[in-house]
């Protein structure tokens, strides 16, 4: 049993293999939180919740007690104005305008398996054993607003997921101005504070920041989770690194406007709470009315970021994405976004996908631009009927001659979004996102689709469903270019427009659900200009996410590092492409472009039609090489050994499960002259056994020596230089 409770002492133990989680229901009723972190056996007593002395200027609840006030407890989930005057988790407005509330617990179930969230993606079970789930209700009794905190253990993971639900059961018609789905009280103040940041371009760098009295917080207000922040923050002992040291993470599965925030307070303790963001944000719960929030996955380990890293790689991989493709070996596939952008037709198209054949290729991609009359970003979003100027003979015709190449088709869609210039905007001006009399600022020339609508929603899934029902395609890019502005929806009242930002969410959910339910064969890759959407939420619909529009190899260490702190491998999308690089004019070498784009689900982004015999042999060498590597790279353990935010070399490695192959990566970003011996200590490798490198067979050495000495790193010269190895165990 990894749930229990104790009704003597009113206390829930939730225990994975490694941790413990400990909740007690305080005798006034409120839900208190006593530890999160190594397994223990058994919480002794009650002392954490007495340490506090006299609390001045801390308000008591009960007159009779003066030493007790909510501001100096560890609770679950507190709420507003009845003395905690620290970041709540949750407020509610009632109709007489009062925003306060009190809420003590009423009940408990323990589940076994773990309830899907209505609406929303979360982790899930494939088998009831895997999981169990605690709900805990709270009541405010005075408005009979209920709230469900809903806990699951994947004991074998090391994971806690954490979701609330709220259930109006009055008679009121509440308005719910902020509900995020946690709140964790932490009983010290010297954590560090690590979150991927960045823009366009340049996602998910890590940032580590000291913390420090008052707030520390991440957030998007943009409509989808962004470029900017990632729905993750971890929490950091000050001794944590790479390989040692407590750490906590929080990972939000929304693709929305997020809140990740940690607090210290006079007392110092730390509260890190995560959830949808209360910023322009209202939800009116009527009568009988639920709201559900999204799930946040949370992780501890006391063996390092990296240990955190692979337990969300292997839960996300195995139990949050989904379908046909979640164990399949993803294709090795050319993209002809940055060969031709705007300029092709369906000869250029089969010449690339033909020079892809003879190379290796596996998936042709036919990016932006096959519909409507879309010479340019500047129109035709919405109106999916394919251009006859420049494919005349159609998709399917071109999808066939591609299939007959030998090569599978794929294609690009921006679902989501309506260009001004567009059949769908002039017949349907109202469906995109906007505020009546209002400016609608474009972005990229666009309007984006109003989903909270249904209307809109079965427009997207209809047009979509008959483009793919109407050639042999098996793979799309699902694109998404432009944040919200000015937002607001033309069928919602006043009083829920703030709602319109998360019903948008829900509404997209529901299409992608839809779509993707229909169209099981096919493999869904989403993007956002890159990864402006690279979240937990978009990965339960599709198993994999073009990573960044920025491909250049230097750019990309940094990019898929930071990325790698939650993500796995087999769901970024990392491509070869042309040089001088569209986004930075770095010039890198095509070994050390491929190099990189190995770590990921790999392809070609340039016009492969244009290059020499001799680096044609290059390229079918890679390809050849990653389909031998392919397996382990998608799916096997991946260790970071050099930080690219910490130095001039990057290194990471990935290992298979039995420990009996392995690769590794290495890249110097300039060349330094005179260097040092340098050896690279490997990870992960099975100490006792021997491994031989793919390019030394007779030389072997022993899984200690090459985590404990080394591998020796020769000099390179030259700037922007890569190195791969292959190890394979010598041993049974
Ligand atoms: C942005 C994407 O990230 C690119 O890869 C490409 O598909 C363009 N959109 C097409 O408009």
């Amino acid at each position: 049993m990894s749930i229990l409770y104790n009704d003597h002492n009113k206390r829930f133990h939730l225990s994975t293999e490694k941790t413990s989680y400990i909740i007690e229901i305080s005798e006034e009723g409120y839900l208190t939180h006593l530890h999160w972190g190594r397994k223990i056996r058994n919480f002794g007593s009650s002392q954490l919740l007495e340490v506090r002395g006299r609390c001045s200027f801390s308000a008591n609840p009960d007159a009779s007690k003066p030493m007790r006030s909510l501001d100096t407890l560890p609770q679950e989930y507190p709420a507003y104005g009845n003395t905690d005057l620290r970041n709540p988790a949750f407020v509610v407005q009632l109709e007489n305008g009062s925003t306060i509330t009190d809420f003590r617990y009423v009940a408990h179930e323990i589940l076994k398996g773990k309830p899907t969230l209505a609406g929303l993606p979360s982790t899930y079970v494939e088998n009831v054993d895997e999981a169990e789930t605690l709900e805990i209700t709270m009541e405010d009794s005075l408005i009979g607003l209920k709230v469900v905190l809903t806990y699951t253990i994947f004991q074998k993971h090391n994971v806690i997921t954490r979701s609330a639900r709220f259930a109006n059961e009055g008679n009121e018609k509440l308005k719910i101005l902020r509900a995020l789905s946690v709140s964790v009280d932490f009983n010290r103040n010297d954590y560090k504070f690590l979150h991927l940041a960045g823009s366009w371009a340049r996602e998910r760098h890590i940032e580590i920041d000291n913390l420090s009295t008052g707030r520390k917080s991440i957030d998007s207000r943009r409509g989808a989770s962004s470029h900017q922040h990632n729905p993750f923050i971890a929490i950091l002992s000050p001794e944590a690194d790479e390989d040692n040291g407590e750490v906590y993470g929080f990972s939000l599965v929304y693709s929305g406007n997020f809140l990740a925030e940690a607090e210290i307070d006079q007392y110092q303790t730390t509260r890190v709470s995560m959830g949808i963001n209360p910023f322009d944000f209202t939800w009116l719960l009527e009568k009988g009315e639920v709201f559900q929030t999204p799930e946040v996955v949370m992780v501890y380990s006391s063996e390092g970021i990296g240990d955190m890293s692979r337990t969300y790689h292997k839960l996300y991989r195995t139990r949050l994405c989904r379908g046909e493709f979640r164990d399949k070996t993803r294709p090795v596939l050319v993209n002809n976004w940055e060969a031709t952008y705007f300029n092709f037709n369906a000869e250029k198209i089969e010449d690339i996908a033909r020079t892809g054949k003879e190379l290796g290729i596996e998936l042709f991609v036919l990016d932006d631009g096959w519909f409507g009359k879309r010479d340019s970003d500047n129109c035709s979003l919405g109106d999916w009927i394919v251009d006859s100027n420049k494919l005349p003979k159609g998709l399917d015709d071109l999808a066939k001659r591609v299939n007959h190449l030998g090569l599978k088709f794929g294609l690009w869609f921006e679902p989501e979004m309506i260009s001004p210039d567009s059949d769908l905007y002039r017949k349907h001006p109202d469906w995109c996102i906007h505020v009546p009399n209002r400016n609608r600022s474009q972005a990229r020339s666009q309007l984006i689709l109003d989903l909270s609508r249904e209307d809109v929603c079965q427009y997207i899934i209809s047009a979509v469903s008959d483009v793919l029902k109407s050639a042999p395609i098996a793979y799309v890019k699902w694109d998404m270019n432009r944040n919200m502005t000015e937002v607001g929806s033309a069928l919602l009242n006043a009083e829920r427009q703030r709602e319109t930002a998360h019903r948008y969410m829900l509404g997209l959910y529901r299409v992608l659900e839809t779509i993707t339910t229909a169209f099981p064969h096919v493999l869904f890759e989403s993007c956002s200009g890159g990864g402006g959407r690279f979240d937990p939420g978009m990965l339960y619909y599709m198993p994999q996410t073009w990573t960044s529009d920025d491909s250049d190899a230097i750019e990309r260490l940094k990019i898929q590092y930071g990325t790698s702190i939650v993500y796995p491998t087999s769901t970024m999308g990392a491509h070869v492409s042309a040089v001088p690089n569209h986004q930075v004019e770095r010039v890198t070498s095509l070994k050390t472009r491929a190099d990189v784009a190995m770590s990921g689900n790999f392809g070609y982004e340039l016009d492969l039609t244009k290059f020499t015999e001799e680096e044609k042999k290059q390229v079918s060498e890679q390809i050849e090489q990653y389909k031998n590597i392919r397996e382990l790279v998608q799916f096997g353990e991946m260790y970071r050994i050099l930080s690219p935010f910490e130095g001039n070399d990057t290194a990471w490695m990935y290992v298979s499960e039995d420990k009996k192959e392995a690769f590794v990566v290495y890249v110097q970003t300039l060349a330094v002259p005179n260097p040092a011996i340098r050896n690279l200590k490997l990870k992960g490798l099975d100490p006792n056994k021997e491994y031989s490198l793919e390019t030394q067979p007779d030389v072997i050495f022993g899984g200690d020596e090459l985590m404990y000495i080394g591998l020796n790193i020769p000099e390179i010269r030259g700037d922007f230089k890569s190195i791969t190895w292959r190890l394979k165990s010598i041993n049974s």
